[in-house]
């Protein structure tokens, strides 16, 4: 199943906020549609978000009435600019978005009906190549996985969290799949509930042996040795290789550290920002108070308490036993091994 696709000029995709309970499916037909979706949270996760924006910009060059090219470039600019500004921590985002305004270029020189073309195409050719991504890095990555493994995850780096198969969960499906018996403990990840929510749902369907706790369990568990791997996915990661993802990681990342437990990190090479030296200077998102407030619509705190909700926090290189990507496991000294594989990719 692929959270998102090109349907005969529109994209549709499956609204996250919805499941497990609901299977509801959103159409959109012009990018301000998708851009709202990507804010909303109806889709997300870093090589999601990606491909939703450049079928975002396709939906503008077949939505735009232009009949020049200065004129499609100037409807492109502002799609452009208006998917630039919905997420600003997966870097995801703005490698889809540069591929599509490259393409956009290129193609404009011959005419508005080959941009439009050149643009659906590449659209295309960025959710496939997704897909194919995550096949390789499962492959890559399941032979970290021994058998008899207790694993432990954050978020949600599955299917919907991609185009399809996903990152770490595309790991685990493989080792399960190849018959190696492992478990799997799911942060329920507070605040937006990704493990509660989506990756019990995807594990549960692919039959994969797990067990649900809440966040601040996580270090109990590990503690008492019932996890032998910790394995998350990433929303960009630095030229020294430390790490944004979902909020709580970094938490995470002590806690294995702490306890001798190796932290993987499975991200294909579009989400390493060779163009950051450090963590430090990654934009972390803050995200709406009612996310904190409520859980699932329902209020848990005092109306008009204050409230902090960043949504990604930075995990240090030094934390970090190895980087799985389509190009091969990079381990430390992260900078040599991340620049090989992205001049590779
Ligand atoms: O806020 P989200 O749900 O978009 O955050 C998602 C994550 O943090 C994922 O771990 C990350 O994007 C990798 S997805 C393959």
């Amino acid at each position: 199943m692929r959270t998102i696709e090109w349907c005969d000029g529109a994209v549709r995709l499956i609204d996250q906020r919805r499941l497990p309970h609901e299977e509801i499916w959103h159409t959109y037909g012009s990018y301000q549609g998708v851009a709202r979706a990507i804010v909303e949270m109806q889709i997300r996760g870093a090589p999601a978000i990606g491909a939703a924006a450049a079928y975002g910009v396709a939906l503008a060059a077949l939505a735009s009435p232009a009949q020049t090219p200065a004129a499609l470039q100037a409807d492109l600019d502002e799609a452009l600019r208006v998917l630039a500004a919905t997420r600003p921590t997966a870097v995801n985002l703005f490698w889809a978005l540069e591929r599509m305004r490259t393409v956009a270029q290129a193609a404009l020189a011959s005419g508005v009906d080959v941009a439009r073309a050149a643009l659906v195409a590449e659209a295309r050719a960025i959710a496939d190549e997704d897909v194919e991504t995550n096949r390789r890095m499962a492959e890559f990555g399941a032979a970290l996985i021994a058998d008899g493994m207790s694993l432990l995850t954050h978020c949600n780096a599955g299917a919907l969290a991609t185009v399809d198969i996903g990152t770490t969960l595309g790991v685990i499906h493989a080792a399960h799949e190849a018959g190696k018996r492992i478990h799997v403990y799911v942060d329920e990840t507070r605040p937006f509930l990704q493990g509660a929510r989506l990756t019990a749902w995807e594990l549960m369907r692919w039959g994969v042996p797990l067990t649900l706790i809440t966040d601040n369990m996580a270090g109990h568990f590990i503690s008492r040795g019932k996890v032998n791997l910790v394995m998350t996915g990433a929303d960009r990661i630095a030229a020294n290789g430390d790490t944004a993802n979902k909020i709580g990681t970094y938490t995470l990342g002590v806690l294995a550290h702490e306890n001798g437990v190796p932290l993987y990190i499975v991200a294909p090479t579009t989400t390493i920002d060779l163009g950051i030296a450090t963590g430090a200077d990654i934009p972390i998102e803050e995200r709406s108070p009612r996310e904190v407030t409520h859980i699932c619509d329902v209020p848990i705190a005092p109306a008009g308490v204050p409230v902090a909700n960043p949504a990604f926090d930075v995990t240090p290189h030094r934390y970090i036993a190895g980087i799985v990507t389509e190009q091969g496991i990079v381990y430390p000294p992260f900078g040599v091994g991340l620049r090989r594989v992205v001049r590779e990719a």
